[in-house]
């Protein structure tokens, strides 16, 4: 039998990451930097990351966690708060570092409670954000508890998303890790600068992995996983090369202990075989020509940064993805975990 042969590409980039802070980026930033050369970095620390000086630092942090052996750049972005300030985003623009601003609706998901209460209250630093180009970064959802958490996405294009970009125009909006139909044909069909980034998770599994037997915590993230003809939406839109859908992790660390909870956190886990699952999608729908304009080209040219040029190689060879990886002094369960994987990312070409 002829051995199948390696699919190479032009390095990846990850346009959504959490990587945390302290002791914890020595285990979780190697994962990320062995796969992708660049990532967007989420800034929902405690606290936050609110000032381009807030985020210089964080930056250096993240950056002293990289291997020497390997290259990697942190994109770094601001917290939106009710009290950012214009000033704010024309130093996070000139620092050159900073490549978004990111709205977190306050409640909406993981260390959120800082995040904006209502958007009229952000108008002015939006219209710098407008003007200066500078990205604003969406987790779409609305809180209000009276709405059905299956539902958030599709309320929030309606009443916040709809409205904001009536209003400023020419604001360029990534709405982050899109979960529904809605999302999908909302970002496909409107006019002016949107994208769109997909995580592995929502293109590999619709809600039921949550309750598969039991309750399964290591499936549950916000947005929250949907039926199944959103996640073939998002597939859809994945393998579309339509460049306004592209990659974005959003892996996000937590401890087992506190994923295995009474009240266990939300967040998958991939940074480790982020490719790999991306791989097994793509090729699951034919389309594993489409991987590298999702993957390494689409991102780039949206937030307008030069694509990679170097290559690296997806083979094809089984491995185990471990049951536990080290996250400080304690662990954490990455998704899919004692699952055997059908590609093997190599870091070169
Ligand atoms: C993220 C986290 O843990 O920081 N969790 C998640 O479920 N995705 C926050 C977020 O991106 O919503
Ligand atoms: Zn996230």
């Amino acid at each position: 039998m002829t051995k199948p042969s390696p699919l190479r590409l032009t390095r990846p980039d990850d346009w959504h990451v959490h990587l945390r802070d302290g002791i914890v980026l020595k285990d979780v930033v190697p994962h990320t930097a062995a796969q992708f050369a660049r990532a967007i970095v989420m800034p929902n620390l405690k606290p936050p990351v609110v000032t381009a000086t807030m985020a210089a630092a964080y930056r250096e942090r993240i950056l002293a966690a990289v291997p020497a052996a390997m290259n990697f750049e942190p994109l770094m972005t601001l917290y939106l708060t009710d009290n950012t300030s214009p000033d704010e985003i024309r130093r996070a623009v000139d620092s050159g570092f900073v490549h978004g601003v990111k709205l977190y609706p306050a409640g909406a998901t993981t260390n959120s409670d800082a995040g904006v209460t209502d958007i009229q209250r952000c108008m002015r630093t939006l219209e710098v954000m407008q003007d200066t180009g500078l990205p604003l970064l969406i987790h779409g959802e609305v809180t209000e508890h009276s709405i059905d958490i299956f539902d958030r996405e599709a309320v929030f294009i309606d009443r916040i998303l709809q409205p904001l970009r009536k209003s400023l125009p020419a604001l360029r909006v990534v709405f982050e890790h899109i979960t529904t139909k809605d999302a999908a044909e909302y970002v496909r069909d409107a006019e002016g600068d949107i994208a769109a980034t997909i995580t592995a998770h929502h293109l590999m599994y619709n809600r039921n992995a949550i309750f598969q037997g039991g309750i399964r915590p290591h499936y549950y993230c916000l947005p929250v996983l949907k039926r199944e003809p959103h996640r073939l939406a998002l597939v859809e839109a994945a393998i579309s090369g339509n460049p306004r859908f592209f990659l974005g992790t959003d892996s996000a660390p937590h401890p087992k202990g506190l994923k295995e909870h009474a009240c266990g956190c939300a967040g998958c886990y991939t940074a480790l075989h982020a490719m790999e699952l991306y791989a097994e999608v793509f090729e699951a729908n034919n389309a594993l020509d489409k991987l590298e304009g999702f993957a390494s080209f689409f991102g780039a040219d949206f937030y307008r940064l030069p694509r990679n040029t170097d290559v690296v190689t997806l083979q094809k060879s089984e491995w185990i993805i471990p049951d536990e990886l080290t996250l400080g002094d304690t662990t954490l369960v990455p998704l899919d975990a004692g699952r055997s994987l059908r590609w093997k990312f190599i870091p070169h070409g």
